[in-house]
């Protein structure tokens, strides 16, 4: 169902739903496939004193500016909150305080620090804190600490007399209806929440569970995020999901029998697939590892992911060809996520001719993605066999020790780098 450009929606008599309806993205963050499009909602709050929370997207300004003043004259707006100051919710500042140049903008100290750099000329703001409230005449709004949601800058606001909680991308989906209100018997929304959960938030997982701890304290029945639907009847799903999905998350990541290494590997000639195999069998002396080994050149961004998320340790195998190493590599480079993975042990081999530069390039791309460093890499000649086979069983006996010891250390806490 298409809707009209000035589609405003009440969520309670003062608290007004004026975002943008965005049915053509087909990617977000470069990221995230938005097969059901996506929102980015905003919401005025008709208050002695009023205010906005979240505001939209740069390239949609005019008709959200059409739907503002469509409610009050942008001039008499007095607080422009921002939960979260990523550009989807942020960009249509700049603008904004041409026309609101009254307006305070409200955020956490990292919040204002990146709007100064998104917004480039000066504008007035406030700081606030976890417990801090805004009084806006005959309402108030509480500020809750929620940092890491999926940014640092990232709070969340309740509006205390509308029993309204605002979240930004806490409880959100990238799921673009008119009817703005979530319903989670239809399978593509529960599907497009839990996605959205798994893509945005999910590495965030600890710092999601201490926000949900948080808003245990405090009353509301509203959730407003800044993308999909509303809950207004469905808070409780919402947040039994999000605790559900984070917890198991955080179990997958560290409450595993077994430690576990992966071992990606690309293979011309079948020489470095060898290699991975041998070098398993080395690390499988070792007890409490187990070993993925996997074939990396045809997998999806998804499944490789989710290896490296329940890895604790990642082996990459690439032969060395026109010196430089395989497109596939440079794949799990990109889904490597330091905040996440950053302090796991990473290690190199591969086959090669004449040059063999692959490991070093592997080790070194490794480094810059913080993890910690497997330094001795494996490089062999053509195909494994005669001395080189025990050779590669003896890197793979090696690669065990560190890793065991490396574990005790990422799980003591100790992310930092060694090696
Ligand atoms: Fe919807 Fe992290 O921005």
């Amino acid at each position: 169902m298409e809707t009209k450009d000035d589609q405003i929606i009440d969520i309670t008599k003062d608290v007004k739903w004026i975002g943008v309806l965005d049915y053509d993205i087909k990617t977000f963050d470069i990221v995230m496939h938005t097969e059901f499009g996506t929102t980015y909602n905003s919401y005025f709050i008709n208050a002695d004193k009023k205010a906005i929370i979240e505001v939209a997207k740069e390239k949609f300004s005019e008709v959200y500016f059409s739907k503002l003043r469509s409610l009050t004259d942008p001039a008499d707006i007095e607080y422009i909150i921002l939960d979260h100051t990523e550009p989807d919710h942020s960009g249509t500042l700049r603008l904004l305080l041409d026309i609101a140049p009254a307006a305070t903008v409200v955020g956490s100290g990292n919040a204002i620090r990146y709007l100064e750099d998104i917004v480039n000329k000066p504008f007035k703001s406030l700081v606030v804190k976890d417990g801090d409230k805004l009084y806006l005449g005959n309402k108030t709004l509480q500020f809750i600490s929620a940092p890491n949601l999926h940014w640092p800058d990232s709070i969340y606001t309740l509006l205390i007399e509308d029993n309204v909680l605002f979240t930004c991308d806490s409880f959100g989906a990238h799921f673009c209806s008119p009817d703005l209100f979530s319903d989670f018997t239809s399978e593509e929304y529960a599907a497009s929440f839990k996605y959205y959960f798994d893509v945005i938030l999910k590495p965030y997982s600890r710092f999601m569970l201490k926000a949900l701890e948080s808003i245990m304290k405090v009353d509301f029945d509203i959730i407003c995020p800044g993308h999909g639907p509303v809950h207004t009847s469905n808070s409780s799903i919402a947040i039994e999901l999000t605790q559900k999905y984070a917890s198991e998350y955080i179990q997958l990541i560290g409450g595993r029998e077994k430690r576990k290494v992966l071992i990606a590997y690309v293979s011309a000639y079948g020489y470095t697939k060898e290699a991975a195999e041998i070098i398993s069998e080395g690390i499988l002396e070792t007890e409490g590892i187990e070993v993925d080994v996997t074939d990396i050149e045809n997998i999806s961004p998804e499944a490789l992911e989710e290896k490296i998320i329940t890895s604790d340790g990642i082996l990459v195998g690439s032969p060395t060809i026109n010196q430089n190493t395989l497109l596939p590599v440079y794949t799990l480079f990109a889904l490597i996520n330091p905040l996440r993975d950053r302090g796991k042990l990473g290690g190199a081999f591969g086959s090669y001719g004449w040059s063999g530069e692959s490991p070093r390039i592997i080790i070194e791309n490794f480094r810059l993605l913080k993890m910690r460093l497997y330094d001795e890499t494996a490089s062999f000649k053509f195909a494994p066999g005669g001395s080189k086979t025990e050779y590669l069983r003896n890197f793979g006996r090696d690669f065990a020790a560190k890793f065991i010891e490396n574990c005790d250390q990422l799980f003591s806490g100790n992310r930092g780098r060694i090696g």
